[in-house]
């Protein structure tokens, strides 16, 4: 199977991207893993012909909105984010109306008509940069409020919040760390921005989840818990295969994010289905928000 999808690639001048939450066979066999950052950029630059997205349904919509004349394909279309489903065009555009008008910065994790009406993307990585390049005393932030709170914490703007989360960096609990820290006393603690604030106050270092590798790189602890889907523990324990990876709590699994199969990924290389294209009226929009970001 992976001889096979290493050769309709091939064949198909195609190029696969895969978040670093993907099932290991998945991150195994694509051309490159990533956090939404590096992914958003790559999509952007890749001379490929077709980009195949294992992740889910908003990181094919990047790539469509900043590659329109490439193929994207999610293998899996009901790969979705329930956060991203947490905001929708009319209700932001009417809160940012009720603010005055202030700027809306959108996290990736959202829909491509939700960044069609907003002024600028963040994701985990940069989010702290993006909100202080903004000539505005008061923001809005949408959809996840725990990023906001951190972005918050970092910067003297104002942040008003949209009351969205991860269904599951919202349920690690500052219990759940405190038990994890008492099983791994020599660990240190890295967290992802989509935690609770009393799970972050917690952490030794915040981080997006190839930040998350960089950091434990640069450590030279050799144990760490990580606040973050388990997805992550795949390919930070390939990294650094001498040092040990914890997960906060085990509850921290996208269902969403496991969807894609190696068969999946063969059938719609082989026969391009699954295709994602944003319409242009809101391709143009949402790109705006998407390249402000990126150039950043
Ligand atoms: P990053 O990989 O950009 O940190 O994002 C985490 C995430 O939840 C993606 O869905
Ligand atoms: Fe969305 Fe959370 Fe899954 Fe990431 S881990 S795709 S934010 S539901």
């Amino acid at each position: 199977m992976i001889e096979k999808i290493r050769q309709l690639a091939k064949e198909k001048n195609a190029i696969i991207l895969a978040h670093n939450y993907q099932p290991p066979e998945i991150q195994d066999v694509s051309d490159l893993c990533g956090d939404s950052l590096e992914l958003s950029i790559k999509a952007s630059k890749t001379q490929a012909d077709v980009i195949v997205f294992c992740g889910v349904h908003f990181m094919a919509e990047t790539a469509s909105i900043l590659s329109p004349e490439k193929t994207v394909i999610l293998p899996r279309s009901d790969a979705g984010c329930p956060m991203a489903d947490m905001v929708e065009p009319h209700a932001l555009k009417k809160r940012k109306k009720e603010l005055g008008n202030i700027p809306v910065i959108t996290y990736v994790n959202s829909t491509a008509a939700v960044k069609a009406v907003s002024d600028i993307c963040c994701t985990s990585a940069n989010v702290i940069k993006v909100v202080n390049s903004l000539d505005a005393d008061e923001v809005l932030m949408t959809p996840d409020k725990n990023l906001a709170r951190y972005a918050a914490a970092h910067t003297s703007k104002k942040i008003y919040l949209w009351d969205g989360h991860c269904p599951f960096h919202n349920t690690l609990t500052a219990l759940d760390v405190k038990k994890a820290k008492t099983d791994h006393p020599d660990a240190l603690f890295i967290a992802h921005p989509e935690c609770p604030p009393q799970v972050l106050e917690l952490a030794d270092s915040i981080q997006s989840t190839s930040g998350m590798i960089a950091f434990a790189g640069k450590s030279n602890h050799t144990a760490f818990i990580l606040g973050t889907e388990v997805g992550l523990l795949y390919p930070i324990s390939n990294a650094y295969p001498d040092k040990k990876f914890y997960p906060a709590s085990e509850k921290m699994y996208c269902e969403d994010m496991k969807k894609i199969t190696l068969e999946d990924l063969a059938s719609s290389l082989e026969n391009l289905t699954g295709q994602v294209k944003v319409p242009e009226e809101i391709r143009k929009d949402a790109l705006g928000a998407v390249q402000k970001m990126i150039d950043l």
